[in-house]
């Protein structure tokens, strides 16, 4: 069977990122035909649309690793209520130049983790609008949105709890699958 490539990169810059933590425990978690490369969007300037011809380094690096991906998986906090504008920022960049939308027909798949009591679902919903004008193809379910998530770590910052560690698989599984129906794999 054909190893299929996901790209998985956190909607948060933050060094001791829970989202960073649940993508961790992705790899960790992964089944054997995947492989999961995790891209930090560090780096990525505000967009601006006078650069679409002539991209900034980092941002051109981003659509190449997107390019080469089978398929996307996204882990993102929620911001007021919203995507974070760091994600929501490498989107629109790694959506240009008009021609070149480099999410054109990804399979991708969302989770989030959060303080608060429900895991960033909004934040999610307001992606799979977005997802639609990007043309990807996000798998429904399992949601996995993590709830309370600084009882869920340890001193290190990685995800203990087991029901969070199974969820993670459940999707990375449906997203494989989802994946190999897409693609033909
Ligand atoms: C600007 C800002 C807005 C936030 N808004 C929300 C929110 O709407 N809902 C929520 O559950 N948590 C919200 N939080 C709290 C985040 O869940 C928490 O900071 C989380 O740790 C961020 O994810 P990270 O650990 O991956 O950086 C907000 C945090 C920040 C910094």
């Amino acid at each position: 069977m054909v190893t299929i490539k996901i790209l998985g990169f956190a909607g948060s810059l933050r060094r001791g990122s829970f989202n960073k933590a649940i993508l961790r425990a992705a790899r960790e978690e992964l089944p054997a035909d995947a492989e999961l490369e995790i891209f930090d969007l560090e780096g990525i300037p505000p967009y601006n649309q006078d650069l679409d011809d002539n991209m900034p380094g980092r941002v051109k690096e981003f659509k190449q690793k997107i390019r080469s991906a089978d398929a996307i998986l996204i882990a993102s906090p929620e911001y007021n209520y919203s995507i974070p504008g760091v994600l929501k920022n490498a989107i629109d960049w790694a959506s240009r130049p008009p021609g070149d939308n480099s999410w054109d027909g990804k399979p991708v798949a969302v989770m989030g983790a959060s303080i608060g009591m429900l895991g960033g679902a909004r934040a999610q919903y307001h992606l799979r609008q977005v997802f639609v004008y990007v043309n990807m193809f996000p798998v429904n379910r399992p949601e996995v949105m993590v709830p309370f998530v600084q009882d869920k770590v340890d001193e290190n910052g990685n995800i203990t709890d087991e029901k969070t560690r199974h969820k993670v698989r459940e999707l990375l599984e449906s997203l494989i699958s989802w994946t190999r129906r897409l693609k033909g794999m």
